[in-house]
């Protein structure tokens, strides 16, 4: 351990706190904070992110035992050690059940209380190094490839589900879908599927969930993509924490070549984690003014943060028919090629409203054509030359089996898939 540790003491009894505090100090850690019970203790928690939390417990106990829950669901990995003056089994055991990792029993001294933090910061370790051995076995990395737009109703949704579709049907590979869009998250409507875990469950079950586990998390739909879908309800997202998001994303990416992520139109802190999750990103816009400007704004936020630009792809989704600045226009306001346009179709609206995405329901129209051709360019089959993930370095094919180097690889691949 480099650092050393810092601990919060939570007690409503300031006397209480004085003592705890002295121990702490006493055997040579940091004291945090200080909090009374419940919500302040949560607030503090979350900013001072110590590296172990001290819970006193008295009768009443709920009150002891709710803020150890409530600690725990905001610190999921921060390890919380209760004391307490009364030395009875069943109080420990309660204090245990409701997830402390230690219980203390007062008066006690200095090496106690040493030993105790100790104890529990290693085992948090050793928790941490099975975690990371447990994902590390899943596999190596697939591609993520992160669906953007600076707005609203610019077709991200649309694009993120035919595309995913449509990489399903032409790779055979594992791909998820994942609804990112805090806000109004509607994949599932535009697959017409009925989730039953979301993402807030998968994020929230980080820590135990396997191989074997996974596929509960997510509803397969008919075409075979994995759909990991959005809460039903956005007050529901603000349980996700960003890095879990990010955390989620990377383990869906071991057990999937291809995830792909639809997102809010905005750049908020999931928006945010599923474009650095991102291998590539989609950047979806109209060749409306208002949709160029934010998208230009978007990107100068990003820039300004030292974002990785050139995973970057803009795509003209040609929703705005009338008076649209010109692709030259936006590629030069953007300082980025335009990699891809998608025509209007009224069948891919269709199919979106009728949650039939149009590459499985209208395959032959023009629209869905366009984004099946997108989902193969991504991956490299039929151009000639290699998928853009290929070349970016991104992409990890699963059969080796027709796959051979180079062009004569892309041709027995496209041959395959017809
Ligand atoms: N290429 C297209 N042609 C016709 N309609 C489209 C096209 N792309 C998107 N739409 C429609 O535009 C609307 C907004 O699309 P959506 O994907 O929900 O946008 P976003 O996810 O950016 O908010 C939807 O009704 C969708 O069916
Ligand atoms: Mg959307």
């Amino acid at each position: 351990m480099a650092k050393i540790p810092a601990v919060l003491v939570v007690d409503q009894d300031a006397k209480a706190r004085y003592d705890a505090k002295r121990l702490v100090k006493a055997s040579r850690f940091i004291v945090a904070g200080e909090a009374g019970f419940g919500t302040d203790a949560v607030s503090l928690a979350v900013e001072l992110e110590p590296d172990v939390v001290l819970v006193g417990m008295k009768e009443p106990l709920v009150r002891s035992l709710q803020t150890v829950e409530s600690l725990l669901n905001a610190l999921p990995e921060t390890p919380i050690i209760v004391y307490s003056a009364s030395r009875e089994i069943e109080l420990a055991r309660r204090a245990m059940l409701a997830g402390a990792r230690d219980f203390l029993a007062m008066p006690a001294n200095a090496e106690d209380m040493g030993k105790s933090i100790t104890a529990v910061l290693e085992s948090e370790e050793r928790r941490q190094m099975r975690l990371r051995g447990q994902t590390a076995a899943w596999g190596p990395q697939g591609s993520v490839i992160t669906v953007f737009g600076a707005k609203g109703g610019v077709g991200k949704t649309t694009v993120a589900v035919n595309l995913a579709v449509a990489l399903v049907q032409e790779t055979g590979q594992a791909v998820a879908l994942v609804d990112g869009d805090n806000g109004f998250g509607d994949v599932s409507g535009m697959l017409n599927i009925t989730p039953e875990r979301n993402v807030v469950d998968l994020t929230r079950d980080l820590s135990k969930v396997t191989r074997e586990t996974l596929p509960k998390y997510m509803v397969q739909h008919a075409s075979g993509l994995n759909v990991l879908a959005a809460p039903a309800q956005t007050m529901d997202w603000r349980s996700v924490k960003p890095e879990d998001f990010r955390k989620m994303i990377d383990l869906l990416s071991k057990s999937h070549e291809i995830v792909v992520i639809d997102t809010a139109g905005l750049l908020n802190d999931i928006t945010l984690a599923a474009l650095e999750s991102a291998s590539l990103v989609l950047w979806v816009l109209t060749t409306e003014y208002a949709s160029v400007r934010d998208s230009l704004r978007a990107l100068e936020a990003l820039r300004s943060a030292s974002y990785a630009e050139e995973r970057i792809r803009i795509m003209i989704n040609d929703l705005a028919m009338r008076n649209g600045v010109s692709a030259g226009t936006i590629g030069e306001t953007l300082g980025h090629e335009i990699f891809w346009r998608v025509p209007f179709d009224q069948r891919v609206r269709q199919g979106a409203q009728m949650g039939e995405p149009a590459v499985l329901k209208y395959p032959s129209a023009a629209g869905a054509r366009n984004l099946t051709d997108l989902a193969r360019t991504v991956v490299g089959i039929r151009s000639r030359r290699q998928g853009l993930l290929e070349r970016l370095g991104l992409f990890r094919r699963r059969a080796p089996a027709a796959q051979a180097e180079g062009e004569g690889g892309t041709k027995a691949k496209e041959n395959q898939s017809k």
